[in-house]
């Protein structure tokens, strides 16, 4: 029996995200230079979002370049940058085809235009579609948008719009760019690295971590289905005891 097939489609997490991670490694041992590991994990990537829309997943962010990342070497992000361009423009089809709606977050304006327009091009086309929200995570860092998010808070107390007796969860929630989904179930990080690295640190908080040893590029849909398997085992208490959080 398959990972798959073991799945209790009744119990799909609604929002899965992933750090996607291990490129370099992946190509380092084969001798290869960084670039072709980026180059190979966009299979991974098709498959993941495949996987994903298939059981029923309505959200899946991808972390595909952090604020950090910019300090790597020049010609490692213009690879990046241009494989982000060249894998929108070529997958737009079958996101249209298969009903996926695209999204991103993180500083887009800090984006080279090229990428900037292809990527604005995408959301615009996709927007109407229904079946799946795939949210990739550019120029991003969760710091970063917390840091967003307050300022736009002091902003609207300072206005007297808000009080600041009234800042809670949901007043946070809504000012982070994450805002029109539900924060994620379940978090998977490839490549052995038990590390949330700055992503989506707020939305986490109840999240299930996975973690394999797998390297990106060789992550395949069998790898998103045994993880979806282990979380569907998990006790997830939020706090709580068991006896309050199960029927
Ligand atoms: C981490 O591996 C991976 C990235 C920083 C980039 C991920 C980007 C892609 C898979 C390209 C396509 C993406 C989309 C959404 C079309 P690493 O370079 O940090 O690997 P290492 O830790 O082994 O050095």
């Amino acid at each position: 029996m398959s990972a798959k097939e073991r799945i209790d489609l009744s119990k799909i997490p609604s929002h899965v995200c992933v750090i996607m991670d291990g490129n370099g490694r992946w190509a380092k041992r084969q001798g290869l230079l960084r670039t072709i590991g980026h180059q190979n994990g966009v299979k991974a990537v098709r498959d993941t979002v495949e996987a994903a829309a298939e059981i029923g997943v309505k959200f899946l962010s991808l972390y595909a370049f952090s604020t950090e990342n910019w300090k790597r070497p020049r010609w490692e992000v213009d690879a990046l940058m241009d494989l982000l361009v060249s894998s929108i423009n070529k997958e737009t089809k079958t996101l249209m085809d298969n009903n996926i709606r695209l999204t991103a977050i993180g500083d887009i304006e800090s984006l080279p235009s090229n990428c900037r327009k292809n990527l604005q091009e995408a959301i615009q086309k996709t927007a109407g579609n229904t079946r799946m929200t795939l949210i990739i995570a550019l120029s991003y860092s969760s710091r970063w948008e917390i840091i967003q998010a307050s300022k736009k808070i002091a902003e609207a107390v300072a206005a007297g719009r808000l009080s600041a007796d009234d800042i809670d969860d949901s007043v946070i929630s809504a000012n982070l760019s994450t805002s029109f989904c539900p924060d994620p179930e379940l978090m998977i990080r490839t490549s052995g690295e038990h590390r949330i690295s700055n992503f989506m640190l707020w939305q986490l908080a109840y999240a299930e971590l996975y973690f394999t040893d797998k390297l990106w590029p060789d992550f395949r849909k069998e790898d998103f289905y045994e993880a979806i398997e282990d979380f569907q085992k998990r006790d997830r208490r939020y706090g709580m005891v068991q006896e309050q959080t199960t029927d």
